[in-house]
């Protein structure tokens, strides 16, 4: 099953598609985490993405697009992938239809006041790609999963935080239309607990938890 998760930043796109894709044994291809590795490693696409997530913006179609083209040919892809994070503007949802083809469209639905304080709250690993939240940590610096240091990630910031909401409103919720057109789009309630929002996708997906 081919599957995209739509949703403003915090909606929980990478926790559940952490989740899903284990209850489903299929990849994540979050383009977040692919960018955040490349700026760590200091490659060329990161120096490139860097000033862009920096600012909350998104980072140009074209880079994007050609990454997301060379990761879903990789063998790992064949029997279905997650996509999180991708497509975020229109033209990345035309060029996705050239070299994919989707069967549902998760979309997390979760209000702004609260968007603001998952990702205020937010640490991560930056080794392996976890995700937690301060509430849950209990004072625990590490990630449970590989021992790396947890960090806040630098586009966390308030002010940064603040614009990413707006590019989504301005750039990527016009993407929900787009796939309910196509008679793609799933839309589930982001804002319930972990557990409950899981089920309700499995639900969404026909698949069982
Ligand atoms: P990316 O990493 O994709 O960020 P995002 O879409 O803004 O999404 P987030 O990772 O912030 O949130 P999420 O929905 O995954 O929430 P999470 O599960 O972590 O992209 C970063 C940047 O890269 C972009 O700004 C852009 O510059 C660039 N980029 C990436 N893709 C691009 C593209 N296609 N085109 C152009 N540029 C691109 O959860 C958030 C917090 O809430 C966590 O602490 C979590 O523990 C907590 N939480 C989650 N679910 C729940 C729940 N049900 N109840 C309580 N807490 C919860």
């Amino acid at each position: 099953m081919n599957i995209i998760f739509l949703g403003p930043p915090g909606a929980g796109k990478g926790t559940q598609a952490q989740k899903i894709c284990d209850a489903l044994n299929i990849p994540q291809i979050s383009t977040g985490d692919i960018l955040r590795r490349a700026m760590k490693e200091g490659t060329e696409t990161g120096r490139k993405a860097k000033s862009f997530i920096d600012a909350g913006q998104l980072v140009p179609d074209d880079v994007i697009i050609d990454i997301v083209k060379e990761r879903l040919a990789m063998d790992d892809c064949t029997k279905g992938y997650i996509l999180d994070g991708f497509p975020r503007t229109v033209p990345q949802a035309e060029a996705l239809d050239t070299f994919a083809t989707i069967d549902s469209v998760i979309e997390l639905d979760v209000a702004d006041q609260v968007l603001v304080d998952r990702l205020s709250g937010r640490r991560v690993c930056l080794k392996c790609g976890a995700t937690y939240h301060l509430s849950m940590l209990n004072g625990e610096t590490r990630c449970a999963k590989c021992g790396e240091d947890l960090v806040q990630r630098d586009d966390d910031k308030a002010e940064t935080v603040l614009n990413r909401l707006k590019v989504y409103h301005a750039q990527t919720a016009p993407l929900i239309g787009y796939y309910e057109k196509k008679s793609l789009l799933k839309k589930v309630d982001g804002a319930q607990g972990l557990e409950n929002t899981f089920a309700a996708i499995m639900n969404a997906l026909g698949a069982k938890a």
